[in-house]
């Protein structure tokens, strides 16, 4: 079966969010034009045998997957002539030829499928120098990622003023915060609103303390108008600060940050079979992007490349529902390229995405098969207990066993989850510690991570496990199949009145993480 698909329904313009990034100059999409002949590729490919999640699976071959692995670190390599070494960051030679690849190889396929991009802005920053002193004591610290400078890029001397409350409200922050630098304590809220809060009570700094042991670092996340150079510290060495404040000393600091927040262009491509009930889609996706430190080669070209060789591989087949692959960019500054898509979804094309399926890092060498916890009872959008009760099965069948990890917004899922679609996922583990019991599980070393390579150059073709990845690849085929076959006993997506939405955003659950990093 298939219903005619309109491609320009695939990217639909959506209105622009917060200030800083609604610059008109940064259209929402601009459909490849190729698949001109639609008709034709729905007749040609419509004759061919119809998809199940088994006869999927049995497409995939390691020795696909790994040839994809080293076009991706030849890839990788083109950025050393600005970098110094691969790397795939937005905004590097690597990333654009990745993403230039994933287009030629999905556009060699008989018009199988309609390709779109969508060109967004991403915030990306730098963090040169920084120095906390307060007091006569220099504080060991980390700025917050995405951190404006101090002004002028030079120390500030101020004194040093608590926050009333958490700092989660403008009210939290009085008159003696002008110009002074707030001591806020972690927790209630995002990193980002304490710093914002601060920054409009006129204060030149942040230092946000921990609320438990250790040291912290996290991210400020999207730019807002108001924030200002911010710091994380542990609750150790805010203690003596906070009890001199407390018996009405005055204590001064000095604080200084250099650091550069860029917005630059960058794009997710997405891939909508041609085939298909363009109202009953099954979507996946994984990143394009790695870091700066490395090329990425679990991180994620496991993924993306997984989800390239499988879009090759369905080509053979024919689909009752539409299956739509993206790639998403922006992943490792915050998840941005998945979130902005997420956002800009009509209610209406909303509600065509049955549920969405997130693969970030499938091939860690100190691997376990880990199933994001997604359930019911976290609130989490209806149908994300389904599908990760499918991937129990899943691994099952595949004769692995299997380990639950906490749903808690570290990839492209957050964004979705958000928008009220159900989604989920597996993975392999970045840098997470495996216990001596996951060792009688899985195999690999305890006591040490999942990818001893996470976010580092030495995420190269040396840094993949062959046999999780062609475990996980047949897994991830296993998800496309059966979707793309049937949503039979799949809970139906609704379109949400206001009341029902604003119900829902009230009761969402808190992400810890954006991406990698801390946000709150
Ligand atoms: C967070 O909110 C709770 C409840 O209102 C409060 O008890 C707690 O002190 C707050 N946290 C901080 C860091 O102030
Ligand atoms: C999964 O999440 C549910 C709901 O929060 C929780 O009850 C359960 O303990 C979690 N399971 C694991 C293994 O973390
Ligand atoms: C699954 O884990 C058990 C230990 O809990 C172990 O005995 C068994 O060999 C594992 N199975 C596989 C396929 O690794
Ligand atoms: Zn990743």
């Amino acid at each position: 079966m298939y219903v005619k698909f309109n491609p320009s329904a695939l990217l639909p313009l959506g209105l622009l969010v917060s200030s800083v990034l609604s610059s008109p100059t940064f259209p929402q999409q601009q459909p490849l034009g190729q698949n001109d002949d639609l008709s034709a590729a729905i007749r040609i490919h419509s004759k061919k045998p119809a998809v199940d999640a088994e006869s999927l699976a049995a497409t995939i071959e390691t020795e696909n997957l790994l040839k994809r692995a080293k076009d991706l670190y030849t890839i990788a390599k083109i950025s050393e002539l600005d970098f110094g070494h691969p790397t795939r960051v937005i905004g590097s030679r690597g990333h654009v030829a990745t993403v230039e690849y994933v287009k030629k190889v999905l556009s060699s396929l008989g018009g199988y499928y309609t390709l779109g991009e969508q060109t967004f802005p991403a915030v990306s920053g730098y963090i040169y120098e920084s120095r906390l002193v307060i007091g006569d004591t220099v504080i060991p610290h980390r700025p917050m990622s995405l951190t404006p400078p101090t002004k002028n890029k030079e120390p500030v001397l101020a004194k040093v003023v608590a926050a009333a409350n958490d700092g989660c409200s403008e009210s939290d922050f009085g008159e003696d915060v002008k110009g002074a630098i707030a001591l806020i304590e972690r927790g209630n809220c995002s990193f980002g609103q304490k710093s914002e809060n601060a920054g409009k009570a006129g204060a030149v700094a942040a230092v946000v303390y921990n609320n438990e042991p250790g040291s912290l670092s996290g991210t400020l996340g999207t730019p807002l108008d108001h924030h200002i150079a911010t710091f994380g510290i542990a609750r150790e060495d805010a203690k003596p600060i906070l009890e001199q404040l407390k018996a009405g000393k005055e204590v001064d600091g000095s604080a200084y940050i250099d650091s550069e927040v860029n917005v630059i262009r960058t794009k997710n491509v997405i891939a909508q079979t041609v085939l298909g009930d363009p109202e009953n889609c099954v979507m996946l996706g994984g990143h394009s992007d790695s870091v700066e430190e490395g090329p990425g080669i679990n991180d994620d070209g496991s993924g993306s490349m997984t989800l390239l060789e499988v879009a090759v591989q369905l080509t053979k087949f024919s689909v009752n529902n539409c299956v739509r692959f993206a790639w998403w960019s922006g992943e490792e500054e915050g998840l941005l390229g998945s979130t902005w898509y997420a956002q800009h979804l009509t209610p209406e094309e909303n509600k065509k995405i049955r549920l969405f399926m997130d693969y970030d890092m499938l091939a860690s060498v100190n691997f376990a098969y880990q199933i994001y916890n997604a359930t019911d009872a976290e609130g989490d959008p209806k149908g994300s207990e389904e599908l990760r009760n499918f991937y129990i099965e899943g691994y099952k069948g595949l004769g692995v066993n299997y380990t639950f990890i906490p749903f808690d917004g570290r990839s492209d899922y957050v964004g979705f989850i958000e928008a009220g679609i159900p989604a989920g996922g597996v993975a392999t583990g970045a840098e997470g510690i495996k216990t001596p019991e996951e060792v009688e599980r899985f195999g690999g070393k305890a006591g040490e991570w999942y990818d001893p390579c996470y976010h580092q150059l030495c995420d190269d073709l040396t840094n993949l496990d062959a046999t999780a990845w062609n475990v996980n690849a047949r897994l991830v085929a296993k998800s496309v199949g059966k979707y793309a076959e049937s949503f039979k006993g799949f809970p139906e997506r609704t379109l949400e009145s206001d009341e029902v939405k604003a119900e829902r955003k009230k009761s969402a659950k808190k992400w810890k993480y954006r991406g990698s990093k801390l946000v709150m």
